[in-house]
């Protein structure tokens, strides 16, 4: 995306110029609803015209911008690709997510995309792959997880890291399990606020996790998405291990409106995290990471 592009169509008995471009949704049908938690979901969409759909690529760690005709837009990462459909996992928290709660199978709703920088798969070959991921952070990482096993022999180690508050916040737990059966391949799970110790899971955060997991720490990729606290405080702790900044890629969270770097809204000083990101390196966005209130 990003170039405007002019068809001739006929209109009538005249020849006119649709204007596509990347401010005009596409239309998808919500094929199937999968009801993850009480207020998270992942929807299978199809988009409509074939051709558009066939053309459809994106790589992991990228985002749509979703629209809700006659209510809003939003930016959500594609989750995955099942044959022809998209996934994508939503938590309901506000306006558009919770009136897009609400739609059921059948129902259409627009697509933008895919925008933004995805994670850096290629960089990372040959090199231990660290996942590190905090409560619906794994909606962003999902696609690199598949995307690395697919592909195992390319990558040294892998090591997957989820925290949720509750283990009921847990999506995808049977996908954990069999991630945990894949060679040279760690899962390490952790819940901070339940009381049951369960097999396979810790009681804490990220840090309870770190003693466990086994990576070359100078020869590794880093892809962590969560709240901004536990990124800041996750990549602080790599960096105390001696992971060096460079390795510590981290996915970005901002208000979005255009997805192109045109409205400003997504900026971080000069970068725009819908263009320039949502993936950064640590040793890029580490003075605005830092800063207070950012
Ligand atoms: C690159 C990117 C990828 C994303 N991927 C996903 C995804 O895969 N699944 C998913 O459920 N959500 C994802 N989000 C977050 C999603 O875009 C927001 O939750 C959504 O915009 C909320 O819109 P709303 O109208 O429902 O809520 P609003 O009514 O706008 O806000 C509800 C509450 O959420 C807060 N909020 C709104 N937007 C954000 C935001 N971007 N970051 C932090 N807090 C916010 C508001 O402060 C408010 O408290 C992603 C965001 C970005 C930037
Ligand atoms: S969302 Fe408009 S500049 Fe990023």
């Amino acid at each position: 995306m990003g170039t405007i592009e002019l068809e001739e169509a006929a209109v009538g008995c005249n020849a006119s110029k649709i204007i596509r471009n990347d401010y005009v949704p596409i239309a998808a049908t919500i094929v199937e609803r999968i009801e993850e938690t009480p207020n998270i979901f992942t929807w299978k969409l199809r988009i409509d015209d074939p051709k558009l759909r066939g053309d459809f690529t994106f790589k992991c760690g990228q985002f749509n911008m979703v629209y809700l005709f006659g209510v809003g837009e939003v930016a959500i990462s594609i989750m995955g690709r099942d044959g022809d459909y998209l996934l994508h996992t939503i938590q309901a928290v506000g306006r558009v997510t919770n009136a897009m709660s609400n739609l059921a199978v059948g129902q259409r709703v627009g697509l933008r995309g895919p925008y933004g920088v995805g994670w850096p798969m290629n960089e990372a070959k040959s090199r231990d792959l660290v996942f590190i991921t905090g409560g619906l952070g794994c909606a962003p990482v999902a696609s690199a997880i598949h995307e690395a096993i697919a592909h195992r022999e390319e990558y040294g180690r892998i090591v997957i890291m989820q925290t949720v508050l509750h283990r009921n916040d847990m999506l995808w737990e049977p996908q954990y399990d069999e991630w945990r059966k894949v060679r040279a391949t760690q899962v390490l799970l952790a819940s901070d606020r339940d009381k049951t110790a369960w097999p396979n899971w810790k009681k804490g955060r990220v840090a309870a996790l770190f003693s466990e997991a086994k990576f070359d720490i100078k020869h590794c990729a880093v892809m962590c998405c969560g709240p901004h606290p536990m990124m800041t405080g996750t990549s602080r702790a790599l960096l105390n291990m001696g992971v060096r900044e460079e390795d510590i890629y981290l996915s970005l969270e901002r208000n979005m409106q255009c997805a192109l770097g045109h409205c400003g809204h997504c900026q971080m000083d000069e970068a725009f995290v819908c263009k320039d990101g949502p993936v950064f390196t640590y040793q890029r966005i580490k003075d605005v990471l830092e800063r207070r209130g950012f």
